[in-house]
């Protein structure tokens, strides 16, 4: 069960014991009201740099900066109080040393109070994830398509499907993994290699577009609620909250037009004598 009565919020650590247990569920949110609504539905939310896209319209994650991240991290934080917060670390916040990974990711902890922090990244990271984690960081590996590196990968990419890019993501996944991370996201990698990799690590897997044999499983909130105009083919629309937004906003426009509103209800009468 991922509905818990607890009041404590739940930790790295809980989510690490979840190995083969009973599947971990993540969503994303940004904002306090949405982390109010999830809170009690899922055991982790991640402020993930697909803010960028999602709220700012960007192209990519890549010009996401870590005060965007800690603003958004902290308003979760505020929304929430049960499910554990991971705090995306944005292109550029943690890739030069292990000790600028450390300085970011301890901004992110000490200003938003979110309980971990994920980066993207396989073999060439495992050295700054294991870094973090023995200084007191919980760390969420992020391996498959990452689409902070859409710049050399030539696009989003999903990853496993020749021989070499098997062995690389399974390379990646035993890295991050042996690093420490307690739990991983697996994104966009074909079912066998997410399904193998899952068998044969240690670390919790969290898949977005991968196998439904991840440990979990997690997707973009306004994905799964169809708030956008194209679905990608891992995504399944559980709402459909763009049909209901654009019908709202039509009968307001109509209403203010027509001036049925305000009506009586909605304006203030002045004070009997
Ligand atoms: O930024 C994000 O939303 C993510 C998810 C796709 C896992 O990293």
């Amino acid at each position: 069960m991922s509905l818990q009565s607890t009041e404590r919020r739940i930790t790295a650590v809980d989510i690490a014991k979840r190995k083969h247990g009973d599947p971990v569920v993540a969503l994303t949110a940004y904002h306090a009201h949405t982390a109010s609504i999830l809170d009690e539905h899922v055991d982790f939310i991640l402020v993930g740099d697909s803010l960028g896209m999602v709220m700012h319209g960007m192209e990519s994650t890549v010009p996401v900066t870590l005060d965007m991240m800690i603003v958004q991290g902290l308003a979760v934080m505020r929304g929430s109080k049960r499910a554990l917060v991971v705090v995306d670390m944005p292109f550029g916040s943690y890739e030069a040393s292990k000790e600028e990974a450390f300085h970011s990711a301890a901004r992110i902890l000490k200003e938003t109070g979110a309980g971990a922090v994920k980066l993207e990244g396989g073999e060439h990271m495992a050295e700054t994830v294991e870094f973090l984690v023995r200084r007191g960081v919980p760390v969420m590996g992020h391996v498959g398509l990452t689409p902070q590196a859409i710049n050399t990968m030539g696009g989003f990419r999903v990853q496993g499907k020749s021989d070499e890019s098997q062995r690389q993501t399974e390379i990646d996944a035993k890295a991050i993994s042996d690093a420490g991370a307690f739990a991983m996201v697996m994104e966009g990698i074909v079912e066998p290699v997410a399904r193998q990799i899952t068998e044969t690590i240690r670390t919790v897997t969290i898949g977005i577009g991968a196998s439904p044999a991840c440990d979990g499983q997690i997707l973009v909130l306004e994905d799964m609620l169809g708030l956008n105009e194209w679905t990608p083919k891992f995504v399944k629309e559980f709402g459909s909250i763009r049909a209901h937004i654009e019908e709202a906003v039509t009968n307001y426009a109509g209403a203010v037009r027509d001036r049925s509103f305000p009506g009586s209800d909605h304006v203030y009468a002045r004070k009997r004598t």
